[in-house]
């Protein structure tokens, strides 16, 4: 049975690898690729996707959404992606152009023209927030709304409390997770350690699958390589898009879950983009009237996210290495 898709991108190198991902799934059907700023400014992440779409031989619609965040200065990811964001590999412009019509109204009527579809974004939430406080009642139209996003209670990845796409833009990650939309969290704590690309990894995607989409895998995250190890000293090759996907694609790659309140963190200095998961279920107890803001936010401590805390590592990167075949 055919399952309807719409992805939010800020594409760069690890984006594109979850869209090739998609686009090579014969059951998903992408209705449409909406596109965030966050890695990359709006401009360079379509031209990245569009040329994703181009070599996966396929025509899914592409909508340029919002270049900057709420109320945040922009902040571009260069030094983990590349000056392009696909590794400096300079791919030639794509014949494939974005539609007229902005993201926002894009994924609006997409949604309501597909009821139960599966949302997945893999980029900051600024088009998403958007979308649901201008049509709320899409929260309830989506069946799934997988979120490449977020530390669950563990260290992030742009600061040491928080992940980037949250941090991007964590006043448009509160509204979504605030928005009713069925979120099903994928930290970026996901795509580390083992579930890293290990240079044998690798090498198996060069020498063994040995396509054009295999190499293309390794070849965008040329720069993303080098900063996973200096940066955040991981070994080889962090792919969280691609984790996401693959969790979108196959729920049952998430193999431990639980149901919490979420909240993301907008006033603090060191913690902005802090998605702070009441894992203990403590929030609902909170009687102290000194902490009346958080009664402000918190509805009694409801859960509004599933969060994902462990993928089964083999069949993710199965599920990779299939897709590029
Ligand atoms: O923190 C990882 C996330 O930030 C990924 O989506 C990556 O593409 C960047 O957007
Ligand atoms: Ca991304």
């Amino acid at each position: 049975m055919t399952r309807k898709m719409i992805i939010d991108t800020d594409t760069a190198s690890d984006d594109a690898v979850a869209l090739v991902m998609a686009l090579q799934t014969p059951d998903i059907e992408i209705e449409a690729i909406t596109i965030v700023a966050g890695n990359m400014p709006v401009e360079q992440a379509s031209l990245n996707a569009r040329y994703t779409i181009e070599l996966c031989g396929k025509d899914v619609p592409v909508y340029d959404g919002l270049d900057r965040p709420l109320t945040r200065a922009p902040y571009r990811a260069y030094f983990f992606h590349g000056p392009d964001g696909m590794g400096g590999m300079n791919y030639p412009a794509p014949k494939l152009q974005p539609r007229q019509q902005h993201a926002v109204p894009a994924l609006i009527e997409t949604i309501k023209a597909n009821p139960g579809i599966l949302l997945v974004t893999l980029g900051p939430l600024t088009n998403v927030a958007l979308a649901v406080a201008q049509a709320p009642e899409i929260a309830g139209m989506v069946s799934r709304c997988v979120v490449m996003g977020g530390a669950a209670n563990t260290v992030g990845n742009i600061t040491p409390a928080a992940e980037f796409n949250i941090w991007c833009d964590p006043e448009a990650a509160r509204m979504v997770f605030h928005s009713g939309l069925p979120i099903e969290m994928v930290g970026w704590e996901l795509c580390r350690g083992e579930a890293n690309l290990s240079e044998a990894d690798m090498r198996y995607c060069r020498e063994v699958i040995n396509t054009p989409l295999s190499h293309f895998a390794i070849d965008c995250n040329a720069t993303a390589i080098q900063a996973n190890q200096q940066w955040l000293g991981d070994p080889a090759l962090a792919l969280p898009d691609p984790v996401t996907m693959a969790v979108a694609i196959d729920p049952t790659i998430c193999t431990r879950s639980s149901r919490h309140y979420v909240e993301v963190e907008c006033d603090g200095i060191f913690t902005r983009g802090m998605t702070v998961v009441d894992q203990q279920g403590v929030a609902a107890n909170i009687q102290d009237p000194s902490v009346a803001v958080w009664e402000q936010i918190v509805r009694r401590g409801s859960p509004n996210a599933t969060v994902c805390w462990e993928i089964d590592i083999p069949r993710w990167k199965a599920l990779l290495y299939q897709t590029l075949q």
